[in-house]
């Protein structure tokens, strides 16, 4: 049963369900309005005409079928309908969605380990893995074959490097005792916990480590869940969980190849007012520019949440050995580590993807299962 209004229609799907004429029209899915190869949109969006309205529209066995004043003929597979049907809330038919898991000091016997070969033995495993860094933001891969640049490889294996202002592939290396750093994180003192490249408007998303030896006392890796700080700040105080997602503040950081500064809150939120990218640097936050009547708020908010990010009970502590590789959502999750000292050696690579890429590699699994089943 459809019933026709001024600039929607009706209809009984699971529920009792309202689609606009210009939305239908714009999504029409026949050969002419959608290439039938690439599947992108050929009708032009702005083109529709503005009383654009059915002459007929009823259900014919599975499918809604509609006459259009503008003489074009459309039908919606009604299970179509069901899956982007925004009428009582918002749909989601991306098959790469998740559930965000928060998590905090309780989750350190559990941060999801998974083998490297395993990794690469089964669809299924990776499929696995990268589902848990989209829910967790941590994880960890054990038994990395000891060779230089298995980082890049084994990014190349997921999804695509992202490169940024420094190496493509990055080195972090001391020699205990020797000051020989251009950044704290190639010194061998306590590198408190951070958010890399907060400098860049939009920063990688996933940060990726490997261990190629790690023999040195000390140096455990540590990690906070950025948005549980923030998911307990907002229920805690409010007013400063408002403040950190309305200031800007400035990072900055340069190399022998660039230059890199921006401005943004520390909460950054989507169009729903949903927490979408959380930054944290303590080394690299530059003065901030903000307006002198805002200046004691601000800083009562950015050291309350400095506080709780030290916090004890929201930080995982963890050793990683030689052959290991520690992944995050560098969007949400931050690491860091203790001091190190000892004889041994310490040297780990770094490199960088996009969650982008990870939600990609789950796309392309997921659909290689369904042509397989
Ligand atoms: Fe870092």
């Amino acid at each position: 049963m459809v019933t026709l209004n001024q600039t929607s229609l009706d209809i009984e799907l699971d529920q009792p369900s309202q689609f606009h004429y210009v939305w239908l029209r714009d999504n029409c899915i026949c050969s002419e309005c959608m290439h039938p190869d690439t599947l992108e949109r050929t009708l032009i969006t702005a083109e529709i005409a503005d009383d654009i309205a059915p002459q007929d529209a009823q259900v014919d066995k599975d499918s809604l079928v509609i006459d259009w004043n503008d003489g074009h003929h459309s039908r919606y597979p009604l299970v179509w309908l069901k899956s982007h049907n925004y009428s009582q809330s918002r749909f989601n038919s991306d098959p790469a969605a998740g559930e965000i898991k928060l998590w905090d000091r309780e989750f350190q016997s559990r941060i999801p380990s998974y083998d490297y070969q395993a990794l690469h033995d089964s669809q299924q495993t990776l499929l696995e893995w990268c589902c848990d860094l989209r829910d967790y933001g941590l994880t960890i891969v054990r038994n990395a074959p000891l060779v230089e640049g298995e980082i890049e490889r084994f990014a190349e294996y997921v999804g695509v490097v992202r490169e940024v202002i420094y190496d493509r592939l990055h080195n972090v290396r001391a020699t205990p005792g020797e000051y020989n750093a251009y950044n704290v994180a190639s010194t061998t003192l306590e590198l408190k916990p951070h958010t890399d490249m907060p400098c860049y408007n939009n920063p990688p998303g996933v940060q990726m480590f490997h261990f190629l030896v790690n023999e040195t006392e000390g140096g455990e890796s540590t990690a906070v869940d950025g948005f549980n700080i923030a998911a307990k700040l907002k229920e805690q105080d409010p007013q400063a969980y408002r403040i950190l997602a309305t200031t800007p503040v400035s990072f900055q950081m340069d190399s022998a190849r660039g230059d890199i500064a921006s401005s943004n809150p520390l909460l950054t939120l989507d169009a729903n007012g949903e927490l979408k990218v959380f930054r944290f640097s303590n080394q690299l936050a530059r003065p901030c520019n903000i307006a002198a009547e805002d200046m004691d708020d601000f800083y009562r908010a950015y050291r309350k949440i400095g506080r709780m990010i030290e916090a004890p009970e929201n930080k995982v502590q963890f050793r990683l050995n030689t052959g290991d590789m520690m992944v995050t959502n560098n969007l949400r999750v931050m690491h860091g580590r203790n001091a190190y000292g000892g004889e041994g050696q310490r040297h780990l690579q770094l490199s960088y993807m996009d969650m982008d890429d990870v939600l990609s590699r789950i796309r392309m699994i997921l659909k290689q299962q369904q042509e397989a089943s």
